[in-house]
């Protein structure tokens, strides 16, 4: 099912994202399926992440620890079929890789294999650092994510800030350093104070993917709902709203609905014909099967 991505101008590797550290900004969106993935992409998505978000903003659960991996590999396939240009990453769902490397192996392997894509993304930093060094070595590109890890969400009691005292802020400096050490080719810091994610992407040779974590990353990611308005909850404060697609399309469909009451919906235009030689004996017919209609 996979493209060979080096045949593709101007696709977007590995060894290419690495090398864009500190030159281009990486742009990366969330992508679910075919539409949103097409979308991202045309939009100028450098990589599309099937993220475990999408147990929140596709499935409607409170957090993503639901997400299986059935369901992350039956996503990733549609992102992969839509995507041409970007590097489409799986975000490995909670425990697909908490019950040993070999598990993870095979879980991640799915998503390679099933799912299409060219890296997967392991949340955590120093405790994750020898299985990612395991999967690396297995010739699965890794995306570290350090600081807020959503499926750590009781663990960390909720979605808040990480890094906040001198030594979780040191501590996610090693965590960059661990992840980086064991092989990822990037990571993504996830709600942290700018001033640790700027000593993080100033202390690492791989390029660091922000949200919630201020302007001095080697790019930003943000969740495609969020961004469109399409996600009816509540957002983070780092979310920036570019669209109110949400409203747009529960117009669009109120007007449907009025075209469809009153009749307006379809028209001539929207309607077929039989050809008239079958309409004349079509009619005859029914005529004939009911006098009344005389
Ligand atoms: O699940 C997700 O969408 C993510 C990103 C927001 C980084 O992990």
């Amino acid at each position: 099912m996979s493209k060979i991505r080096e045949a593709i101008p101007q696709a977007v590797t590995v060894p290419s994202l690495r090398g864009r550290k500190g030159r281009d900004k990486i742009v990366m969106m969330t992508a679910y399926d075919y539409p949103s993935a097409r979308i991202a992409e045309d939009a100028g998505a450098d990589v599309l992440l099937v993220g475990d978000s999408l147990g929140m903003v596709v499935q409607g659960q409170g957090d993503t620890l639901s997400v299986t991996l059935d369901q992350m590999a039956y996503h990733c396939s549609m992102v992969s079929r839509a995507a041409r240009r970007a590097l489409v990453v799986a975000d490995m769902p909670f425990l697909t890789y908490h019950t040993g490397w070999q598990d993870a192996v095979r879980n991640c392997g799915r998503c390679f294999q099933e799912g299409g894509v060219q890296a997967v993304k392991i949340e955590g930093g120093r405790r994750r650092a020898a299985l990612i060094r395991r999967l690396v070595a297995s010739d699965m590109p890794v995306l570290g994510h350090i600081g807020l890890t959503p499926q750590s969400l009781h663990h960390l009691g909720g979605f808040k800030v990480q890094g906040k005292s001198l030594e979780a802020a040191r501590g996610l400096v090693d965590d960059a350093r661990a992840v980086e050490e064991a092989g990822a080719f990037a990571v993504v810091l996830e709600c942290i104070p700018m001033e640790v994610a700027a000593e993080i992407t100033a202390a690492v040779s791989i390029p660091t993917v922000g949200i919630g974590a201020g302007p001095n990353c080697d790019g930003q990611v943000l969740v495609f709902h969020d961004l469109l308005g399409l996600y009816d909850g509540r957002l983070p404060r780092f979310v920036r709203r570019y669209g109110d697609f949400g409203r747009q399309m529960r117009e669009a469909l109120a007007r449907f609905r009025e075209d469809v009451r009153s009749g307006a919906f379809p028209a001539e235009a929207e309607s077929f014909h039989l050809p008239e030689e079958v309409a004349v004996h079509f009619e005859e017919g029914n005529r004939r099967a009911d006098p009344a209609s005389r």
